[in-house]
């Protein structure tokens, strides 16, 4: 009997555990603010955020432009600590470089002297882990066919289109194979059909691999497209006015989805609180 309570209390134990696994949160911003002292100017970017990222989930963050989106990847990336609050990633506060997250920056950073390919593999090269010339060249090579650019590895960025570019970067950025993307408006200056195809191959990817997403847009038809939650932030400095579940089931028909009634219902009661915002003064 006492034995029978035993296992009983084991398989329980576990059972919480696991649970405790599943439910548990990638990222946790807690009360996290950020302030910039420069030049004798004091610029309040993001008040105090609290804010959770499920771990396989995809959390989509709008606002208008200066908000403090981007200083909110660079706070999870620990590019910059908070000035106020704590960054969690793991339950475990980022207090340095978190080398678990890869970064697609909302600039473009490839080198110009490198071929696509080079590029591709710089992420390997700057790895603690050493990796062998020939694992390399397979990780790269299984990269470019992945994001549609086999037969552009010994092409210069200028001579790449501007998708070219950014799928490179994407490629870059998957090849640390992360468990968690931060992407900084990464699609936001390509053409509208270009978008989607990277929309289409992003949602797949990221279920495939079953990474956790923060991804940064000024586009909320993306956002609504992409994301499991979406954030809407105030204008400078920012707050969070809105949080929005996106129930959409996957995998989602980019190419078709804005054209549902449900998405324009998100999409209007979402831009309501999106324009309050956009059109509000920038005054330091
Ligand atoms: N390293 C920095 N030093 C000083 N000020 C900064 C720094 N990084 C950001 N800021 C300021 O913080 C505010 C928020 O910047 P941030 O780049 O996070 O905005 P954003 O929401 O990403 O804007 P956008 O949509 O235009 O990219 C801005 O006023 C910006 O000037
Ligand atoms: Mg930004």
């Amino acid at each position: 009997m006492r034995m029978e309570n035993n296992v009983q209390d084991k398989i329980a134990a576990a059972a919480s555990t696991d649970q405790a696994a599943t439910v548990a949160d990638k990222i946790n911003l807690e009360g996290a603010s950020k302030t910039f002292h420069m030049r004798g100017q004091v610029i309040r970017a993001l008040q105090a955020i609290d804010l959770s990222v499920r771990r396989e989930e995809f959390v989509a963050l709008v606002g208008p432009s200066g908000c403090g989106k981007s200083t909110i990847l660079n706070l999870v990336a620990g590019l910059l600590p908070p000035s106020a609050g704590t960054v969690l990633y793991d339950g475990r506060p980022v207090r340095d470089l978190n080398r678990r997250v890869g970064y697609m920056t909302q600039k473009d950073t490839l080198l110009p002297w490198r071929r696509a390919a080079d590029n591709i593999r710089v992420a390997l090269e700057l790895r603690c882990r050493p990796t062998s010339h020939s694992e390399a060249d397979e990780k790269v090579a299984r990269m470019m066919e992945l994001v549609g650019l086999k037969g552009f590895e010994n092409h210069y960025p200028s001579e790449l289109s501007g998708g070219m570019r950014k799928r490179t970067l994407l490629a870059r950025t998957l090849i640390y194979e992360p468990e968690t993307l931060l992407m900084d408006e990464p699609f936001g200056a390509l053409d509208a059909q270009l978008k989607l195809i990277m929309l289409d191959q992003l949602q797949a990817l990221t279920q495939q691999r079953r990474i956790t997403v923060l991804f940064v847009t000024h586009d909320l038809g993306e956002a609504i497209t992409l994301a499991d939650r979406v954030v809407v932030f105030s204008a400078r400095p920012g707050r969070i006015r809105a949080i929005r579940n996106i129930d959409l089931p996957r995998p989602r028909d980019v190419f078709r989805i804005r054209f549902t009634d449900v998405f324009a219902r998100y999409h209007e009661e979402l831009w309501d609180v999106l324009k309050d915002e956009v059109t509000k003064g920038t005054d330091i």
